[in-house]
């Protein structure tokens, strides 16, 4: 359950607040149905907006099909990933964070970054899916005293509807390679941020092996996963207005941290 006040908050965060804001569905929504399926309509994307995947997704398929990807037990875990993310972006330093959780679901992320953030904080999670959002609302319970407040809002990651510097923080977990654009979408995650906010996403990796070239481009050509090679996450990151770009990989995926400049 996501609270009025919460919601009241992140209009408060919006470059142009709508007259009248529809949250009758427990979050903010800026889109309309065509909006959602006009500009990403690929495999992966329909699965994202399909009924079955948010009731499955935290519990099952996000572990399994994330844990292979990351190489089994070579990679973190869930638990380490969420654990980076709020190390990387240093929410522990910063009293009452305004965060944002770009695509994030069912809000699996968006409350694992609402742990680190201290009283007075608000974590806002934006996603295109209705179907996701539902399920982030309803598996969202109430803040408790002393605890950061989390909220959703329905729009297109690639056009974030926010302020310049609206946020402390922004965090992209396994999404960039949905994207119809993904440097659009960093460019404006850099836009959102303050100058010193930090960025933190998790993507694909392509990793350097020729012979896996031709398999990992005709899986992407199918579902429409965009596959990131290390220097091309990390150029794109800078070319968008971050630096001190750190990274790391893991098989077929790639976290990468760095500062607004
Ligand atoms: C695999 S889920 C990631 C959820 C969560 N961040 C995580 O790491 O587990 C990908 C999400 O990206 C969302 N998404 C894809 N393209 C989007 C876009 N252009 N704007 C907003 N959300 C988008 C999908 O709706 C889906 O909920």
């Amino acid at each position: 359950m996501v609270s009025d006040g919460a919601l009241d908050r992140v209009l408060k965060l919006l470059a142009s607040p709508p007259v009248r804001p529809e949250v009758s569905r427990g979050y903010l929504d800026l889109l309309d149905e065509s909006d959602e399926s006009e500009t990403h309509d690929t495999v992966a994307q329909r699965l994202m907006r399909s009924a079955g995947l948010p009731r499955i997704y935290e519990q099952a398929w996000r572990p399994v099909v994330f844990g292979l990807a990351k190489g089994g037990p070579l990679g973190p875990s869930t638990e380490q990933e969420y654990a980076l993310a709020r190390a990387w972006l240093n929410l522990a330093a910063t009293p009452g964070a305004t965060v944002l959780d770009v695509a994030c679901g069912p809000g699996n992320v968006t409350r694992a970054l609402a742990e680190g953030v201290t009283d007075g904080g608000l974590v806002v999670g934006a996603d295109a899916s209705a179907t996701m959002l539902s399920r982030a609302v309803a598996d969202t319970a109430a803040s408790a005293p002393g605890t950061a407040e989390v909220a959703y809002v329905r729009c297109d990651a690639v056009n974030l509807p926010f302020a310049e510097a609206a946020f402390d923080a922004v965090c992209c977990y396994g999404a960039l390679y949905l994207f119809t654009d993904p440097w659009a979408a960093l460019a404006g995650m850099a836009r959102v941020l303050r100058p010193g906010g930090r960025l933190v996403v998790l993507t694909t990796h392509r990793p350097g092996l020729p012979l896996l070239g031709p398999g990992l481009g005709a899986l992407s050509g199918a579902t429409g996963i965009r596959m990131f090679g290390a220097r091309e996450l990390t150029e794109g990151l800078a070319a968008a207005g971050f630096s001190s770009v750190r990274r790391r990989s893991y098989g077929l995926m790639q976290l990468a941290g760095a500062i607004r400049r």
